[in-house]
């Protein structure tokens, strides 16, 4: 066994690894796969470092579970396409380039913008219980996905509670859900903004015009205008019109970002600092993160290039759905934000993986089935957490009736580790290829660097698709059918 081996692994779990039997359980389990696949190179693990910020805690991207998959020569091959995309991106000189805006955005983001957007939301908190957003796809996912990975999961229950809690709209044309949160509107103070880059998208217009007519009438048409922000488009659509005749607090959505990729403009960041997460740090997550991608031009040393070349290499391989793979609830609506960003940037003119998720251990006992024994027409992206916030331990039970002594003592989050190496090494078996992502901890910080990598190697991968990752010309299909059928 390679002691740098164990080291990285060790590295990797050590949070969990407070006894000898776990340390030695781990060190059997992977000597036993380094046997069954003998494999040179098997244990390549790399962590990303930022060399301009060596404070920077990176991300790692793990190919030891990918390489029976995917030989090294096959991503060397790719390198050349993803250097041209990396600099199409960076120059503006490939397909989508008007949609590029979100590659410096980043480093646009000075201090006046974010203390404004601060005093907004600070102003907002001082009102409201409850937050509304008003959005959809693109215009809502990025911030639901923050919101719901930094916070409490009970916040919503509990009645201490200082931050607003941040609730959705126009996401749906569900009737019941509206009625139910007309309900909870009319017993508790709450604020709202809507977005709609376009500023004319069915969904949320229609919630926009229920919950303005419901807000003004519960505290009167002036008082009510203080409680809205509008982020649109800086001239164009109904929203525009209406937030300017209204005189609404009003943000810009630039005209070079597309909504999938404004997580960082007021999009996300308004909802974001209203829920009371700091968007400073996402920010400067991001901010490292674009260092190293945007700057670092081999696969080796750049996770983006990395992440989507094993992708491509296993999609050229008939590898058609590429499963994100969570063990924290938390990270629910993240993966939610990941299948519309690269569904809707690669999946045009015939092609594009279907990205899909699952949140394990649950799916394990559902859609795990497919997963091990499936058509074998996928692989997964496990995006990991290495240390949790807490700590704890499953207690002994002297009757052990649940025959669950063998973990007394142990953390919860050690059994979740273990369950997610089992299945990791069930998976290779099954013959689906692991490609495994794992940040050090949740935090703005570490979310916005992960929003920026998924960005930038969303971008990469389109254009090694041939794509235009930037539009959505199949989402008006509906639209237009929906208008007919309305007699619009
Ligand atoms: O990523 C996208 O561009 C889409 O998901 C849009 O964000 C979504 O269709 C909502 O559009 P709009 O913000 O114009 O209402």
């Amino acid at each position: 066994m390679c002691e740098r081996s164990l080291i990285l692994v060790n590295l990797k779990v050590s949070n969990f690894l407070t006894q000898e039997s776990a340390t030695l359980f781990l060190y059997f389990s992977i000597a036993k796969i380094r046997k069954k696949y003998d494999m040179q190179g098997f244990f390549t693990k790399k962590s990303y470092l930022c060399k301009k910020n060596s404070n920077m805690k990176a991300i790692t991207i793990d190919q030891q579970y990918v390489e029976k998959f995917v030989p090294q020569v096959d991503l060397n091959a790719l390198q050349p396409a993803l250097q041209q995309a990396q600099q199409d991106l960076i120059h503006k000189t490939g397909k989508g380039n008007d949609f590029l805006g979100w590659v410096t955005l980043p480093d646009e983001i000075d201090d006046v913008f974010l203390a404004d957007i601060e005093a907004t939301a600070k102003r907002l908190r001082e009102k409201a219980k409850l937050f509304v957003v008003i959005g959809i796809g693109g215009s809502y996912l990025g911030a639901r996905a923050v919101i719901e990975t930094l916070q409490n999961q009970f916040a919503a229950l509990d009645s201490e509670r200082k931050d607003p809690f941040v609730i959705y709209a126009g996401h749906q044309l569900s009737e019941d859900y509206m009625h139910e949160l007309l309900a909870i509107l009319d017993k508790t103070d709450y604020a709202m903004t809507v977005i709609s880059k376009s500023g004319t998208t069915t969904e949320p217009a229609v919630a926009f015009r229920i919950l303005k007519n419901h807000i003004e009438k519960k505290y009167g048409k002036e008082k009510a205008k203080s409680r809205i922000v509008a982020i649109t488009d800086k001239e164009r659509g109904a929203l525009k019109t209406l937030a300017t005749k209204e005189g609404y607090k009003t943000y810009i959505v630039p005209d070079d970002v597309g909504g999938r990729y404004s997580v960082l403009t007021p999009v996300g960041l308004l909802p974001i600092a209203v829920a009371g997460f700091d968007i400073r740090r996402l920010v400067k997550g991001a901010q490292d993160m674009k260092a190293i991608v945007t700057t670092e031009t081999t696969i080796s040393e750049n996770p983006a290039m990395h992440y989507a070349a094993l992708r491509n290499a296993l999609y050229q391989q008939g590898k058609k759905v590429e499963i994100m793979v969570n063990y924290d609830p938390r990270l629910y609506y993240f993966t939610e934000w990941w299948k519309q960003l690269y569904g809707e940037s690669e999946g045009k003119e015939g092609k594009g993986i279907f990205t899909a998720g699952v949140n394990n251990t649950s799916d394990l006992h559902s859609m795990g089935q497919y997963i091990q024994e499936g058509e074998r027409i996928l692989f997964e992206t496990v995006l990991s957490v290495e240390n949790n916030r807490e700590i704890i331990e499953i207690p002994s039970d002297f009757e052990n009736l649940d025959g669950m002594n063998f973990l007394a003592g142990k953390r919860l989050g050690y059994v979740n580790s273990m369950a997610q190496l089992g299945t990791i090494l069930a998976h290779i078996d099954g013959g689906v290829a692991s490609i495994k992502i794992s940040v050090p901890e949740i935090s703005a910080y570490t979310i916005g660097q992960l929003i920026y990598f998924y960005e930038f190697a969303c971008g990469l991968s389109g254009y090694l698709l041939g794509v235009n990752p930037f539009d959505q010309p199949g989402v008006e299909a509906y639209k237009r059918n929906m208008f007919k059928l309305l007699g619009k």
